[in-house]
């Protein structure tokens, strides 16, 4: 086990590198498997997914596309506070699949305004693939199709993750310790 220190916080290994590549190749055996024949365009959502969506696609047998978006923050007007808006997905996705690669579902809250924002383009389907879910912290109702691997509650770090911009370049995935 290693110790990292980011800024005022101490980390610890969760999930080393290996364990993380196996489920990471799981999940893509099951994408072959369910969408070959689709020709699905994968929509993998930047910053936190950068390295999930890399080492997926390296597991993808069928051909497929694959687009990056950014999710820009900005308080609304509306009684619901955060609205975040999709930026930089040019392609048309009317009547096709389309997979959300995402890094991490925690309330769920981001992940339906992105599935929501997308259904309105008019693709024929919508699937979801995750590297991470913390169950207990789910708020909506969401079907989430791939999910590598269920964590608890705690904050984590690497692998793509960040703690306010630092630690995404770590290959393994650390906790923080209380
Ligand atoms: P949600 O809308 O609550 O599901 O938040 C999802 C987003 O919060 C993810 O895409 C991450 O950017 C961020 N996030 C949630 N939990 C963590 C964590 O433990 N470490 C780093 N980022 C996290």
């Amino acid at each position: 086990m290693s110790v990292i220190q980011i800024k005022d916080k101490r980390f610890k290994t969760f999930i080393p590198e290996e364990q993380i590549m196996k489920e990471v190749a799981r999940v893509a055996d099951e994408i072959n498997r369910d969408l070959s024949g689709t020709n699905p365009l994968f929509i993998s959502v930047l910053n936190g997914s950068f390295m999930f969506t890399a080492d997926l696609m390296k597991h993808l047998t069928m051909p497929c596309e694959v687009s990056f978006v950014k999710l820009a923050s900005y308080e609304g007007t509306s009684s619901t506070g955060k609205v975040k808006e999709l930026v930089g997905l040019g392609d048309d996705i009317t009547g096709r699949t389309v997979v959300i690669v995402e890094d991490i579902v925690d309330t769920g809250l981001t992940m339906k305004q992105l599935v929501e924002t997308l259904r309105a383009r008019g693709p024929k389907d919508i699937k979801i693939a995750t590297l991470l879910v913390k169950p207990d912290k789910l708020k909506v109702e969401l079907d989430i199709n791939y999910v590598a691997m269920n964590i608890p509650n705690d904050f984590i770090v690497g692998y793509g993750l960040d703690y306010d911009g630092l630690g995404r370049n770590y290959r393994d995935i650390y906790t923080v310790i209380e």
